[in-house]
């Protein structure tokens, strides 16, 4: 990837949310709801030529200024550009929505290494990296909200090491939340069930079905996601459905959420047999 550069944009009298994943499925629509909700916005992706069509349909149809900084959140250089702009104070980011993500087709125990390490980089690091920055440089101001994409799946073992990944987002979140308690900053963990995005295809993973009430509509995840994180929430189960499974999950002993859900995977990876043995919440290669 070439060296990116920032695009400039005026100031204004409006807050800053910078997005990552912006271009896509979730990010996108957080950046839509929070341009609409009076926002300028920091856009983060790799696809520099998305990034600045998105930027143009923002800007026109919100009339807010957008800004666009490329990256792979997988490589630490990219990563610290973006958490120097994080923690820019002459040009203040009020809310961090680390959102970029991708699932993998492949078990852990066997699966690519490397890819299994682009994975922690990308959900795990630079979501710790960037929340840091964040907390530090809103911390300073006395306000500021941080929203962490976590899932579900962060509740229930299995897909590769994705549901571990999300484990650690909702449990980090909570550990900062706590520790900015009183600074006027909060930060919010969302956990959303399966969402229409492109995140399975991306992945290469079947999603037959979407149209099952079990999957949820982005743009209302985002909705009710944005209302927690600013209420200062420090989890957001989007949908009545999801905030249930969640319930059930809280109740019943670790053990056999681990059987039943094990036997879904398993059984379903016995019948794709060519298919990798995962099988869960946002991360799913057999739907
Ligand atoms: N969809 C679900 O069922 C579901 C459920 C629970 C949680 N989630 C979580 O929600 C978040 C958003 O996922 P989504 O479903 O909206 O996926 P998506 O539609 O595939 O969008 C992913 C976004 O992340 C960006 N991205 C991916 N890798 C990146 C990298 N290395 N560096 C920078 N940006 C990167 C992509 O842009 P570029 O390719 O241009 O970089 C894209 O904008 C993820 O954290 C995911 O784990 C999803």
């Amino acid at each position: 990837m070439s060296e990116p550069v920032p695009s400039p944009r005026p100031r204004t009298d409006r807050p800053t949310a910078l997005v990552t994943g912006a271009t896509a499925g979730l990010g996108a629509r957080y950046a839509a709801q929070l341009a609409e909700r009076g926002h300028d916005l920091v856009l983060v992706a790799r696809d520099e030529e998305r990034l600045a069509r998105s930027a143009v349909e923002l800007r026109s149809r919100y009339g807010v200024e957008v800004e666009v900084l490329p990256a792979d959140l997988s490589e630490r250089a990219s990563l610290q550009r973006v958490a120097d702009r994080v923690a820019d104070a002459a040009r203040p980011v009020d809310v961090l929505v680390n959102n970029a993500g991708f699932g993998l087709k492949q078990r852990f125990a066997d699966g690519d290494l490397v890819a299994h390490e682009q994975m922690f980089d990308v959900l795990c690091r630079a979501v710790m990296v960037l929340s840091r920055a964040a907390a530090g440089a809103m911390a300073a101001r006395g306000r500021g909200r941080i929203v962490n994409i976590a899932s579900v799946a962060g509740f229930v073992a299995g897909g590769g090491h994705y549901s571990a990944a999300k484990a650690y987002v909702a449990l980090l979140t909570e550990t900062l939340h706590q520790e900015l308690s009183g600074t006027g900053v909060t930060a919010t963990a969302v956990a959303p069930g399966f969402v229409r995005t492109e995140f399975h295809a991306r992945a290469g993973m079947k999603s037959g079905g979407t149209d099952s009430p079990a999957w949820l509509d982005a743009d209302e995840v985002v909705r009710v996601s944005l209302d927690d994180a600013f209420a200062g929430k420090v989890l957001s189960v989007p949908t009545k459905r999801y905030k249930a499974l969640m319930g059930v999950l809280d109740v019943v002993p670790r053990a056999l959420v681990r059987t039943v859900w094990g036997k879904a995977t398993w059984g379903a990876a016995r019948r794709h047999p060519s298919g990798p043995g995962q099988h869960t919440l946002g991360n799913t290669p057999e739907q």
